[in-house]
């Protein structure tokens, strides 16, 4: 099981709190997190990157609610955002504006207006025109923008197919070939100061040597670019380190950063700071989806587990066939279990959340969704009108609401009506 996820006295607990208790309280389908598991990703980070200059800036498209931005702002992390909706949340949040990086290939010019306006750390740029866009945007505004330029390193796809984001022929940073004179352009623009580079190669990643490649290509760029006149005060190296959904063996944080920072050293580039953009690694395995078994459906081909979760709520199965791990909150210890498709109660065949699943439950049980902390609630949706779950977030034996389950009013509040 996930770290402080335990089975005591027949149930599950995340940390010393109960999880049928939970569920019991606030209704399902529920979504707790663990502070402690939050705590403890993070950790091997700062563990990773100790006694260097460096800025954890989590990527909060992961999972942007409220409390779990606290919880990292709180430890020391900036944040990561991606559009002006993500920047209110964490100013909301307390993140500092200077620990603020934005990335995104389409940011628009009222979020560059407000991103400047507040003074955030850094605009991580992703295409020339991007650039001269940020650049008449901060002159309009008397300001310079600060810049870093994403490079596509366009890690070897024959070795590491999975990586999807740092490849030639994906919408993501810009061309190896044409780096050098983006950063000659952006040098030049009054509106802009150059200030680092940044690379972000996939997601879910589970081996070290694309990462190693990774540094390597983007370490050539940087000598290349300083031998220009361009000096870089900090190198970003994107998120994606991958976490154990089924057996997955990513690398942990602190084994992987020696190795990186020992490729910086190698080159004279120790002093330089390190910032990274970690998402799923901070957040996925520190949260758990509870659903009630609403009906059991045996067929003669499949049999149905009918949840009250869906793929509003949990929509990585149906998106992009991702394994999710679901354990009973309450095995029920000697009954013969039953190999179950777990389906939501949407109206589409796409609508599950895990198939051939061997479990012995009956109706009304609690099923945990396991590794929902990130990519759940963040992507989840209204469709059929389902209102968002809600949240609870756990700590030692506490456990604070952090998120009201949304109601049909919620959902119908910007509509009007005709006369
Ligand atoms: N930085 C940039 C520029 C990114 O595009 C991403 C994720 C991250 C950081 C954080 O990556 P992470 O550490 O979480 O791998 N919805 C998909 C994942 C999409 C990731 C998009 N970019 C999923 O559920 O698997």
């Amino acid at each position: 099981l996930p770290a402080h996820l335990t089975l005591r006295h027949g149930e599950l607990h995340f940390e010393d709190v109960p999880l049928e208790r939970l569920a019991r309280e606030h209704g399902t389908p529920l979504f707790v997190y663990s502070k402690a598991a939050i705590l403890q990703a993070l950790a091997a980070y700062q563990r990773g990157l100790a006694g260097r200059k460096h800025l954890i800036c989590y990527a909060m498209k992961a999972n942007s609610s409220l409390a779990i931005l606290q919880v990292l702002v709180r430890a020391g992390c900036g944040l990561d955002i991606v559009s002006g909706g993500e920047l209110e949340r964490a100013l909301a949040a307390g993140c500092a504006p200077e620990r603020i990086v934005f990335s995104g290939v389409g940011k628009q010019r009222g979020e560059m207006r407000r991103a400047l306006e507040v003074g955030i750390g850094c605009f991580n740029v992703e295409s020339r025109a991007e650039l001269d866009v940020l650049d008449e945007v901060a002159r309009s505004m008397g300001l310079r923008a600060r810049v870093s330029i994403r490079v596509n390193p366009d890690v070897d796809a024959k070795t590491h197919p999975y990586i999807s984001t740092g490849l030639k022929g994906n919408k993501f940073g810009i061309a190896h070939s044409e780096v050098l004179q983006t950063y000659r352009h952006a040098a030049a623009c009054a509106g802009l100061e150059v200030v680092g580079i940044d690379c972000h190669i996939g997601s879910q990643i589970t081996e070290v040597a694309p990462y190693l490649d990774a540094m390597d290509r983007v370490l050539d760029l940087v000598a290349a670019i300083e031998a220009a006149g361009v000096p870089l005060h900090h190198i970003d190296f994107g998120g994606g380190l991958g976490i154990d959904y089924n057996g997955d063996t990513p690398p942990a944080a602190d084994a992987l950063w020696p190795q990186l920072l020992a490729k910086l050293d190698a080159r004279g580039y120790g002093e330089r700071t390190v910032m990274i953009e970690p998402g799923r690694s901070l957040v996925g395995n520190a949260g758990v989806c509870l659903t009630e078994v609403l009906f059991t459906k045996p067929g003669e081909q499949k049999n149905f587990l009918i949840v009250d979760a869906a793929m509003n709520d949990l929509p990585r199965p149906a998106m992009y066939q991702a394994f999710h791990r679901i354990e009973p909150v309450r095995p029920r210890a000697d009954a013969a279990s039953t190999v179950w498709d777990v389906v939501g109660p949407v109206c589409e065949s796409g609508d599950w959340l895990g198939r051939d699943r061997a479990l012995a439950v009956q109706q009304g049980d609690l099923l945990a969704v396991l590794s929902a902390g990130a990519y759940c609630m963040a992507m989840a949706s209204n469709y059929n009108t389902r209102g968002r779950a809600a949240e609870v977030l756990v700590d030692g034996a506490m456990a604070t609401p952090i998120r009201q389950r949304e109601s049909a009013a919620d959902q119908m509040r910007l509509e009007t009506l005709l006369p």
